[in-house]
């Protein structure tokens, strides 16, 4: 019998300057940015901004919505992914650029629960998604060329029972 194998992971995220983006990413970061300022966080007042482009050049914005009832909130990333997949529902996602309040010490990295929906897109659209997680107190966003940097063993439809 072989020897059972290990499985490792490995991610590297890719830190550029804002001076080292192109047009098109430095918009992208730009209107997360903006769309930060779309968020409704009056209970964690941790306000979060995304921004996606679109294989048609459209960018589509996010922001978390909270509620009173606080299982009802929603994150910047799943608003915005959900919105193109009803307002765009044939483009493809190429990117999303992320964004925290301002002054927050970490890394914008996406929750769980946002990366499994990114994931999903990447699976039906078979094509992968960039993330651009931004560090604004730094001008920096750190790169990957995929979600499954980030959720590299990600449940999907391949996963279910035909
Ligand atoms: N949040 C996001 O918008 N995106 C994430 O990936 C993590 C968390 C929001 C949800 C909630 O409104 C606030 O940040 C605090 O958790």
């Amino acid at each position: 019998m072989e020897e059972p194998k290990n499985i490792v992971f490995q991610c590297e995220l890719k830190a550029r300057p804002f001076s080292a983006l192109s047009t098109k990413e430095l918009n992208l970061v730009h209107k997360a940015l903006g769309a930060r300022n779309r968020s409704h966080a009056p209970y964690s007042k941790f306000q979060v901004g995304a921004a996606l482009l679109l294989s048609n050049g459209h960018i589509v914005l996010g922001a978390n919505q909270e509620n009173a009832a606080y299982p009802s909130g929603l994150c910047a990333e799943r608003v915005a992914l959900f919105s193109a997949g009803v307002q765009y529902p044939k483009e493809k996602v190429e990117a999303i650029a992320v964004c925290v309040m301002e002054g927050a010490k970490q890394l914008p990295l996406p929750c769980g629960g946002c990366l499994q929906v990114m994931s999903e897109y990447e699976y039906q659209q078979k094509s992968a998604i960039k993330v651009y997680l931004i560090e604004e107190d730094k001008e920096l966003v750190y790169l990957t060329e995929s979600t499954r940097d980030l959720l590299p063993f990600s449940f999907n439809e391949s996963h279910l029972p035909n």
